[in-house]
């Protein structure tokens, strides 16, 4: 079994321990709940450094008023055997009172970046997320932090963050892993009904045809966005936040695709009151290639 940690102390003393004796340090930045998706960043962790630390906090200031703070599911006992078996050393899931004491002030925010996307529709989120971020940094002193690329735009920001702040801490990105039938694992999946849980893959079959469009060189991203569009409108009951595509790293909404960016093909679609992300990055294509 890994060693469960709860105080902040605690966590850097065993950190500073392990760099001691001249161990890297793998950070994997969870809210519990895990699934494939998180376990395989576990496992991409494990093949940075010698201990991996799994940690998991379910951030309260991420999470705007009225969204799903509450009933977010906490399977903790459960996500400690799925960690250590997937090569979890240690974890860090410390209660909110140790993380945000009475008092707490600060916090650390991405300009621009954050505006977009995500941003728009959540414009507390990010503030959260690079907050919290920046804190479980300080709190495990990794090497290296394994985020997924599921969450696009995390990435980006949490890239721009740890560069702006000097974090000496490499970003690595793994894919995002899927069902049989596209869909993205989240830990929302669950909240799904039978039937939009059956709409729910058109998200992924939207963006691999606007990728297919990109890659036989349509270069209109409007007509591209609305071909994403259409496709989720026609074949599920979801309601469309939107659907974009963007710079993968500036994320600047795009019109006419230039050869040889890298551009994210992004959407957020709610099927009642879950709301699902998803996201692909394309290289568009070079024209002699
Ligand atoms: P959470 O949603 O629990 O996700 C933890 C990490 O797992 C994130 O880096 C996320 O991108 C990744 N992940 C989720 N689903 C995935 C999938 N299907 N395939 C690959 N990776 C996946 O993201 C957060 O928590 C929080 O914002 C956090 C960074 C922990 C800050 O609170």
């Amino acid at each position: 079994m890994s060693t469960i940690i709860r105080e902040v102390h605690a966590m850097q003393e065993a950190s500073r321990a392990e760099r001691q004796a001249g161990r890297r340090i793998a950070v994997v930045p969870t809210m519990g709940a895990l699934h494939e998706g998180h376990l395989s960043l576990v496992r991409l962790a494990r093949t940075h450094a010698e201990r991996v630390i799994t940690t998991i906090f379910v951030n309260p200031t991420q999470f705007a008023p009225g969204e799903d703070l509450e009933r977010y599911p906490r399977p903790f006992e459960r996500d400690v055997e799925r960690a250590t078996t997937a090569g979890t050393d240690f974890i860090f899931a410390p209660p909110v009172e140790e993380l945000y004491p009475a008092g707490f002030a600060t916090s650390v925010a991405v300009e621009g970046l954050t505006r977009v996307l995500e941003g728009a529709a959540r414009p507390t989120h990010f503030r959260g997320v690079t907050t919290i971020v920046a804190k479980l940094f300080l709190c495990t002193l990794p090497d290296v932090a394994v985020f997924g690329q599921k969450d696009g735009q995390q990435v980006a920001v949490i890239r721009r963050m740890a560069a702006d702040l000097n974090f000496p801490v490499r970003i690595v990105v793994g894919p995002t892993v899927r069902e049989a039938d596209g869909l993205a694992m989240s830990s929302r999946n669950v909240y799904l009904s039978a039937r939009e849980r059956s709409e729910a893959p058109v998200l992924y079959r939207a963006l691999r045809q606007a990728e297919e469009a990109i890659l036989n060189r349509e270069k209109n991203a409007v007509a591209i966005v609305e071909l994403m569009k259409r496709l989720i409108g026609e074949n599920s009951s979801g309601l469309i936040d939107y659907c974009s595509l963007a710079d993968a790293g500036t994320l600047v909404e795009q019109e006419q695709l230039k050869p040889g960016s890298m551009v994210m093909l992004s959407l957020a679609v709610r099927f009642g009151s879950t709301r699902l992300i998803d996201n692909i990055v394309v290289e568009v294509p070079k024209p002699n290639s």
